[in-house]
């Protein structure tokens, strides 16, 4: 059943990070008019307006995703008093995701993260994408899944609001082989989780890797930094990487170094001795549980001053660690906000980084879709507070 809600969620005082323990809304979406696009440089087709989707589960969180990139722009959860915040970096307005920013709130596809020198063979086929991290491919290429514009539509389902989007990217597109249709849905569970479901199916062999990349601040979006976040991952093991952060193919033990988050400690510990130019976490983890069915423990991140945590379960084997080490104080955020480094994290479930060109990684990290499969992903945040 679809509510029409504009007053309410004026109500709620959505804008600012800090909101006070709105009155009882949801469950419930709606669609709203978010911007319009540029006129494409071909001339051939007029703008194309962007729609934004806001859900709203039964306790009230509160979730906006845009059609464009089907980015996640807003999520507001409560901390341990009920006070809500938004805890993901991003904008305002959609000039902010059209004006360049390290995928905040985006779904990098149809490969995430690293393809080495930006080519693979498929089939005994060489295949040339764009080095937009140069030398390699990053996050799909020049304009990966994070840059379309997506056909979505909400529903009510029994576990919460939710939206789906969907794309078929075009053979050739970024230089990948096949046509590739994708379904992403997000839904916000009256559970209080937010669920990213990822479906895509092939005409060609191609490769397909998707990834979740929302940059959480358990504090608040515009809370400083999360050094003091306490963070705990499910692997024993990682995949070690070059100074270009090409995994070498190798799986080696945390034990002993700077990225052993088996026991629960803070990010700011060990991040000088993390290393990496800019210093911090930015690495693979080959989660313990492997690849499953339904979606477990991968990570937990606890914010012990706003009490706020995260729980992250995934289908996935791998897992990428990011604290936001890139981020300058160049991107003008939400409310003006510039985020600098260590602002926001990311926890992105997806296989490991470079497995096409990695074939001793093929039982655990499979990247090859072939026609009459289907690539599932489902990950799950999930949000509550500490005891
Ligand atoms: C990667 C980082 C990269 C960032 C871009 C992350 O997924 O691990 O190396 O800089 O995305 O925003």
């Amino acid at each position: 059943m679809r509510r029409a809600l504009p007053a309410l969620f004026a109500a709620l005082g959505l804008a600012s990070a800090a909101t006070a323990q709105p009155a009882k809304t949801g469950p419930a979406f709606e669609e709203t008019k978010y911007g319009v696009l540029p006129a494409p440089k071909d001339g051939k087709k007029g703008p194309t307006s962007v729609s934004q989707y806001t859900l709203i589960n039964k306790n009230n969180l509160v979730l906006k995703c845009i059609d464009y990139g089907a980015i996640i722009t807003e999520l507001h959860v409560p901390d341990k008093d009920g006070k809500f915040a938004d805890v993901v970096l991003g904008f305002d307005k959609l000039e902010g995701y059209l004006g360049g920013h390290p995928y905040f709130g985006s779904n990098a596809g149809r490969c995430a993260n690293r393809i080495a020198n930006a080519k693979f063979q498929l089939e005994g086929k060489e295949y040339k994408l764009f080095a937009n991290n140069d030398p390699h491919t990053l996050h799909g290429g020049k304009e990966g899944f994070d840059k379309k514009v997506w056909q979505g539509k909400a529903t009510l389902t029994a576990t919460g609001p939710s939206v789906t989007f969907k794309r078929t990217s075009p053979d050739g597109e970024e230089g990948y082989p096949g046509a590739l249709a994708v379904e992403i849905t997000y839904t916000l569970t009256d559970n209080n989780e937010l669920v990213v479901d990822y479906r895509a199916t092939t005409n060609k062999t191609t490769i397909c890797n998707l990834a979740h990349h929302s940059y959480f601040n358990l504090a608040g979006h515009n809370a400083g930094d999360i050094k003091g976040h306490e963070v705990q991952i499910a692997a024993k093991n990682y995949t070690p990487a070059d100074g270009t952060l090409i995994p070498t193919g190798k799986i080696e033990p945390v034990a002993g170094t700077a990225f052993d988050f088996t026991k629960a400690k803070t990010i700011g510990s060990d991040l000088e001795k993390a290393g990496g130019k800019p210093v911090g976490f930015d690495l693979n983890y080959v989660l313990d549980k492997g690849t499953t069915k339904r979606p477990e423990l991968a990570a937990r991140v606890v914010d012990p001053k706003s009490g706020r945590v995260l729980e992250v379960l995934s289908t996935e084997p791998g897992l990428q660690f990011y604290t936001g080490n890139f981020l300058d104080g160049s991107n003008k955020g939400k409310a003006g906000v510039a985020y600098k480094q260590y602002n926001g994290f990311c926890m992105e479930p997806q296989k490991f980084p470079n497995s096409v060109n990695t074939p001793e990684w093929k039982d655990k990290s499979d990247v090859v879709l072939k026609p009459g499969d289907t690539y599932k992903q489902t990950t799950v945040y999930q949000f509550s507070v500490a005891k």
